[in-house]
């Protein structure tokens, strides 16, 4: 396990308490779907965090997903979550998502990466480097809050998710990452506040 800095952890993405995050996500399979993941895959779980979208992988694609964060202790909640909700054990690997293609001896057909972009910096360098270990024509998805007031987006009776000024639409997303030499594939909408925008490998 290599070193743990929380100076490089990203601006505003801590893992959520799990009471509401689970409410807010009620059927982590059905994201999946929506963000064309389909059986047969292999995928990276970009920025895991505790496991619930990395057990709802690992169950469609029989245990080919390899879960991914720089914090040692999002690694293991994501294991207990794994075993406790009867998934087929996966890879992890405790890495900066900046620097996956230096650790990850091989490509695969997608990358999930939910809830994180915002709090990126220099994203375009992460997406190109993140381009070299899909397979050609490999999918990219990312998860965003819309970018709606934080005031409005409540779950459980509180305000939730990034600051208002760090949201990012679909279309600003879409710029982005075409720009790091992808294409959009589709926008799904993950109600009630997200939206699944799905990218392939141009
Ligand atoms: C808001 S959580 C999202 C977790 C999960 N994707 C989900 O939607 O349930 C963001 C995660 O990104 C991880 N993270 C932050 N900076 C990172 C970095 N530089 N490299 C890898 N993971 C990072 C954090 O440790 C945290 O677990």
């Amino acid at each position: 396990m290599s070193k743990f800095d929380p100076a490089a952890l990203f601006p505003a993405t801590a893992m959520p308490d799990a009471a509401w995050w689970r409410t807010l996500w009620p059927r982590p399979e059905q994201v999946l779907r929506k963000v064309c993941i389909r059986p047969g895959m292999e995928v990276v779980d970009l920025c895991c965090g505790d496991g619930l979208f990395t057990a709802a992988l690992s169950k469609m694609l029989d245990g080919r997903v390899t879960g991914v964060d720089i914090d040692p202790a999002m690694l293991t909640r994501a294991k207990r979550h794994l075993n406790r909700s009867g998934a087929p054990a996966c890879n992890w690997l405790q890495a900066d998502a900046r620097h996956l293609s230096a650790l990850l001896d091989h490509k695969v057909d997608a990358v999930f990466l939910a809830n994180t972009f915002h709090g990126i910096p220099e994203q375009e360098n992460m997406l190109r480097d993140l381009r070299t270990i899909l397979k050609p024509g490999g999918l990219l998805a990312i998860i965003n809050w819309h970018a709606h007031p934080r005031e409005e987006t409540t779950v459980l009776g509180t305000p939730r998710g990034p600051a208002s000024e760090m949201r990012m639409t679909p279309v600003e997303t879409s710029k982005l990452v075409e720009r790091a030499g992808f294409a959009l594939e589709t926008v799904a909408e993950l109600p009630p506040y997200h939206y699944g925008a799905v990218f392939r490998r141009g």
